[in-house]
């Protein structure tokens, strides 16, 4: 038999929900992914704690994103769908790789920059410091070939590379090095408000940012006042034409076109056609995957359970790479353990 080679993600349970760029960015990728792989799917509340969030509702949308996990194509009969803190390991492991980075590579990640940037340096927590070495843990653990994610992730998979390296070179060969998967449509989503900004959880305005639980009135209306670029023609130019560029990619992406085509397609039309046949199409595609996530949140017990199946299903995996890797480090076995 052949054993499917093994891909791992995650996405942190925070904001109001996920996104557009998490769904295209990712998901879709996700879902197409879990056909052929030994797919495991984190929900990773560790890292969302690194922010400041309320209990009650980091639990909820811990929920919420496992729910829009199945509802947007995961299947968990195929795929293994898990919540981070359900899996301890995950922590072991990024203290001994905290210990084998260097103070300097980790402050060179540009999402901590950014981040400690808008909350001031003096702010920041140490845990959003380390978020990068503790997304090394959660893929390593596994030894998946490679990692599905958008391209504002790259870095940290670079980061788990070296990491990955540096451990095998000082104490054997143990973990397998991953590669970073990312799409090539759709890898980067821009905020509908402000197309040279990444569309994010934490944007400015409400209106540029397509939740997955928006109603279809809020799709069409986000799409249809999305700000798009001076002149009129219809051509993918991201330079010049960041607006028009990114409904173009997000269109391609949900509606399985190519760029030329779509060009082609609306070379004497207007933005605005273009405007109301992606309104369409987003609430076509969009519209379900909300309205099953909601189905889905009816009945949190089958969802827990899920979940719990998950976990313990990674953490057949995961303990055996730590117990290794606490092997290969030096640590003294507990007696009877
Ligand atoms: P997060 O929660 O910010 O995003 C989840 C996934 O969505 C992608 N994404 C986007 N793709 C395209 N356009 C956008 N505007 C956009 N915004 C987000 C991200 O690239 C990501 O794939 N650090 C990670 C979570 C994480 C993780 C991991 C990922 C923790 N451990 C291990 C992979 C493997 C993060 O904050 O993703």
């Amino acid at each position: 038999m052949v054993v499917a080679e093994r891909v791992l993600s995650g996405m942190q349970p925070t904001g109001d929900s996920l996104h557009l760029g998490n769904y295209v960015g990712a998901l879709l990728n996700w879902v197409r992914m879990q056909e052929q792989h030994d797919a495991y799917f984190m929900i990773v509340d560790l890292h969302a704690i690194t922010m400041p969030q309320d209990p009650a509702a980091l639990r909820e949308a811990t929920r919420r994103t496992a729910a829009q996990y199945i509802a947007g194509g995961i299947d968990p009969d195929r795929s293994t769908p898990f919540v981070q803190s359900h899996v301890p390991e995950h922590a072991q492991l990024a203290w001994v790789l905290m210990t084998q980075t260097g103070m300097g590579e980790a402050a060179r990640m540009t999402q901590f920059k950014d981040k400690s940037a808008k909350e001031g340096s003096e702010h920041a927590g140490v845990g959003l410091f380390t978020y990068p070495i503790l997304q090394a843990a959660d893929i390593l653990l596994y030894q998946p070939y490679g990692v599905p994610v958008g391209e504002d992730q790259k870095q940290h998979i670079e980061l788990t590379r070296d990491l990955a390296q540096r451990f095998n070179h000082r104490f054997g060969e143990t973990f397998r090095i991953p590669k970073p998967l990312i799409p090539e449509q759709g890898a980067r989503i821009y905020d509908l408000q402000d197309p040279t900004a990444k569309m994010s959880k934490s944007a400015s305005s409400p209106n540029g940012v397509l939740l997955l639980t928006d109603t279809d009135k809020k799709i069409a209306k986000k799409i249809k006042s999305a700000v798009t670029d001076d002149g009129a023609e219809i051509r993918y130019d991201p330079a010049v034409k960041p607006g028009i560029s990114s409904l173009l990619s997000i269109y391609s992406v949900l509606g399985g076109k190519s760029i030329p085509e779509l060009e082609a397609e609306y070379a004497d039309k207007m933005y605005g056609h273009l405007k109301v046949d992606l309104a369409e199409l987003a609430v076509a595609t969009l519209g379900p995957v909300r309205d099953r996530t909601a189905e889905l949140l009816n009945d949190p017990g089958e969802l827990d359970t899920l979940l719990a199946k998950g976990a313990a299903k990674a953490r057949e995996t995961a303990s055996s790479t730590l117990a290794e890797v606490y092997q290969k480090v030096g640590f003294l076995p507990a007696a009877g353990g």
